[in-house]
């Protein structure tokens, strides 16, 4: 951080995948690590935000200063997004099932009740960023994340037009050493009136770098 201070304020984030229950025993998860999303937290906590960190399942430590609430499904992360509001920043870090199981099964799922193939119906799940963004208690900064395998600029555009959003983050995934997993990144940040490009850095140092855009926009005048 480049001392601009985000003290004072109250910064929500999501972090990580969510698992979508199959049955008891399966699920549909992404390949999300959450080191992002942690990472942002811990750069919002460090100069003094009232920081909250709701967190799919990820093998991480919770940063020094952050409020943290774990969740599983997608619908759960929405439930404890939406009673964490109001916040001043919203965070979409983590990388929601876009889609879960229309009725995830009770008992196990034999092999034998799917035959030669089983087919799996999925609903929709709720958008929680465009939720948030079109909130009553709107959070006055909403960013979002996009990861694409292309069209970075076009895709990332679209998003942050369609949901209403302050400030995308995009990345590239697919590419050797970057997005999901990785510790570094490179990081195209796009607004309604502006692009800029953060890294390849460490993902701890995009953190800092997000936030210093996220701080700067907050100062200007509403
Ligand atoms: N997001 C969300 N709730 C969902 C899905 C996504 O809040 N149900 C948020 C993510 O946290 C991230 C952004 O939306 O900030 C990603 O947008 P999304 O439309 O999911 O991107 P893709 O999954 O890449 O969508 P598409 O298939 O349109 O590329």
């Amino acid at each position: 951080m480049s001392g601009r201070s985000l003290d004072g304020l109250r910064v929500l984030v999501t972090a990580g995948p969510t698992f979508e229950d199959i049955d008891p025993v399966r699920f549909i998860g992404n390949r999300s690590s959450g080191k992002m999303g942690f990472a942002i937290a811990a750069a919002a906590a460090a100069p003094g935000a009232a920081t909250v960190l709701v967190a799919g399942p990820v093998a991480l430590d919770t940063p020094p200063g952050v409020e943290r609430v774990d969740v599983r499904s997608a619908a759960q992360m929405q439930a404890v997004v939406e009673a964490a509001l109001p916040a001043d920043v919203y965070i979409g870090a983590a990388a929601v099932a876009d889609f879960t199981p229309a009725r995830p099964a009770t008992a196990k799922i034999k092999k034998r009740a799917g035959g030669d193939g089983l087919v799996l119906e999925l609903v929709r799940t709720a958008d929680i960023l465009a939720g948030v963004a079109a909130h009553a208690r709107r959070p006055r900064l909403v960013v979002g994340f996009a990861a694409e395998t292309g069209d970075l600029e076009a895709n990332a555009r679209d998003k942050l037009a369609r949901k209403r959003l302050d400030l995308i983050a995009a990345n590239l995934v697919g590419v050797a050493g970057s997005g999901f997993g990785a510790d570094d990144n490179t990081l195209h940040v796009f607004s309604a009136d502006g692009a800029r490009v953060l890294g390849p850095a460490p993902k701890t140092e995009l953190a800092g770098a997000l936030l210093d855009i996220v701080a700067e926009r907050l100062q200007r005048p509403r």
